[in-house]
Formats: structure tokens, sequence, C-alpha cells
């Protein structure tokens, strides 16, 4: 398993609270940064995470901003994202489980690093389910080339 991950200064501290869970899990890490406290803009930092994950050169993907929203939004403009803005348990699983996300996006302004670790290990312990979900992902993709 080989993860990409990216944050801003918003999203910085929580991104090193997970680099650490996710290098105690013995998982791959190819970090893309911030890693300041300096102003950044979030798209620059969605960008060549979504893009290692749609070209296939890492499994999956974790995004952090202050709320998880704008660098979820860049992510998901990158043709072959399945970003997920997830804050609780239940929905980071149901966003493999029927979406077959490929990258989790948290906001370190909303979720403590606690927290962090438990929707983190529940997106990556759950696998997509396939069937009448596949059909919906294949549909959703499909407005790509719309
Ligand atoms: C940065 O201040 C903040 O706007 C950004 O991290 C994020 O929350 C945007 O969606």
């Amino acid at each position: 398993m080989k993860l990409a991950i990216g944050s801003d200064h918003a999203g910085h501290k929580l991104k090193a609270e997970v680099v650490k869970i996710l290098k105690e899990m013995e998982i791959e890490i190819e970090d893309h940064g911030c890693n300041c406290e300096d102003s950044v803009d979030y798209p620059d930092y969605a960008a060549p995470v979504a893009e290692s994950v749609a070209a296939g050169t890492v499994d999956k993907g974790i995004l952090i901003c202050g709320t998880g929203i704008g660098i979820s939004i860049s992510a998901n403009k990158i043709k072959g994202i399945r970003c997920a803005l997830c804050h609780d348990v239940f929905s980071a699983k149901a966003s493999r489980a029927h979406n077959n996300s490929n990258i989790l996006a948290m906001g370190e302004r909303v979720v403590g690093p606690g927290h962090a670790g438990e929707i983190v290990k529940a997106w990556l312990d759950t696998e997509f389910e396939g069937g009448r979900h596949a059909d919906r992902v294949e549909k959703m993709m499909a407005m790509e080339e719309k």
C-alpha cells in the first residue's frame, strides 16, 4: 500500500499526525507538503496528490486543509478522482464501500487528531462493495465526459 498525502498551511499539523499513524501502519508515503505555517493555496497541494492517484503511481490519497472543503473540491477537478470529505467514521466507511473513494479529505479545524486517526483507519480498512454501487460509480465517472 502506497499513499500520497498533502495539505495546505491550515492542515499541515494534522497531516503530520496522520503521517505518524500511517508510518506505524507501515504504509509507504509520498508526502507532497506543505510543511510550513506560511499561507499557501490548497489547489497547489491537491493537484500533485490527485494526479498521483489518477496516474496509479499510488493506491490512494489523503488531503487536509482547514475545513477539507477547498482541497476536496480541487482534487475532484482531476479526472478519475473521487475525493470524499469525511469527518466521521460512518461516512469514511460508506465513501469506500459505496462510492469507491480514492482520496480522503479532512479539515484540521474540524476534527481532532485522535478522531482523524480513527477515520483514516476505517477508510483504509473498508473495501468497495461493487454490485449496484459499481453501476452508480460508473455513471458518476461518465459525467466527466460531459
Ligand atoms: C485557509 O485559510 C482555508 O481557507 C483553507 O485551508 C480551507 O479551509 C479552504 O477550504
